[in-house]
C-alpha cells in the first residue's frame, strides 16, 4: 500500500477479530516507532508489547473508549484487542517527548494499517493499573496505549459541520468528522 493511500485511509478502530497478530509483525511496528522523528535525536521512548490473552484481558480493563458514544460503549467479549503498544517515556530525558510519542505512534498506526491490521490511540487509561500490571518501573511515564487487531468494523471521514464528536450510525458504522481543508489551510499568510 502506498504512503497516501495508508494516511488518508486509516481510521481508529475499536472492534476486532479475534484473530492473533503474529509476533513478528508486532515486534515490525515498534521498530517503525524505533526509526520515527526524534526532538534533539534524544530518543526517550520504549514500547511494550503485550499478546498473552490473559495480560491483554487485565490491560483491557484499565482503557476507556469512544468517549462521544453513549451510553458508555466498550467493546464486547468478543471484539476486543487482541494486542497492544504500550508507550512509555524516560523520565528527564527529552523536552520533546509528547511530540515524539505523536510521530512514533503515527507510525506504528500507518504500517499497521497498510498491512490490513486496525489500531487505536488510548490516552484514556488508568496508568496505575497499567503499571502495576506490568510491572513497569517508575522512571517511565506510562504514554498512551495502542490497541490493535484485525477489523470488525469501519469507520469513515466525513466533513465537520458543528460537532467534532464521531458518531454510530444504525449498521454500526463509525463516521468521524474532521475539519474542512479551506478552514485549516493558510497560503502565504493567515
Ligand atoms: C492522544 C490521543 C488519545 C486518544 N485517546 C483515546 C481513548 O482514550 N479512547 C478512545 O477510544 N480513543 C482515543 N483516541 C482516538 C481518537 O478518538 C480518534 O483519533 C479521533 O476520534 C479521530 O478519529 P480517527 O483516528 O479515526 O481519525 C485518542 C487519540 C489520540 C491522538
Amino acid at each position: 500500500m502506498d504512503a497516501e493511500k495508508a494516511i488518508f485511509g486509516r481510521r481508529s478502530i475499536r472492534r476486532f477479530k479475534q484473530i492473533p497478530i503474529p509476533i513478528e509483525f508486532l515486534k515490525k511496528l515498534v521498530d517503525a516507532a524505533r526509526v520515527a522523528p526524534s526532538g534533539a535525536n534524544l530518543q526517550p521512548l520504549e514500547y511494550i508489547i503485550v499478546n498473552d490473552k490473559e495480560l491483554c484481558d487485565r490491560i483491557f480493563s484499565a482503557l476507556r473508549w469512544a468517549g462521544y458514544i453513549k451510553p458508555e460503549w466498550r467493546p464486547s467479549e468478543g471484539e476486543r484487542p487482541t494486542a497492544y503498544i504500550v508507550i512509555l517515556v524516560k523520565k528527564d530525558v527529552s523536552p520533546f517527548s509528547d511530540i515524539d510519542v505523536g510521530l512514533a505512534a503515527e507510525n506504528i498506526m500507518i504500517l499497521a494499517y497498510s498491512y490490513g491490521v486496525g489500531s487505536c490511540m488510548l490516552g484514556n487509561i488508568d496508568r496505575d493499573l497499567i503499571r502495576e500490571i506490568l510491572n513497569i518501573p517508575l522512571e517511565y511515564h506510562i504514554h498512551s496505549v495502542i490497541a490493535l487487531g484485525f477489523p470488525a468494523e469501519k469507520s469513515v471521514v466525513e466533513q465537520m459541520e458543528r460537532s467534532v464528536k464521531y458518531w454510530r450510525d444504525e449498521s454500526g458504522v463509525m463516521h468521524v468528522p474532521k475539519r474542512k481543508l479551506e478552514e485549516i489551510l493558510h497560503i502565504n499568510g493567515f
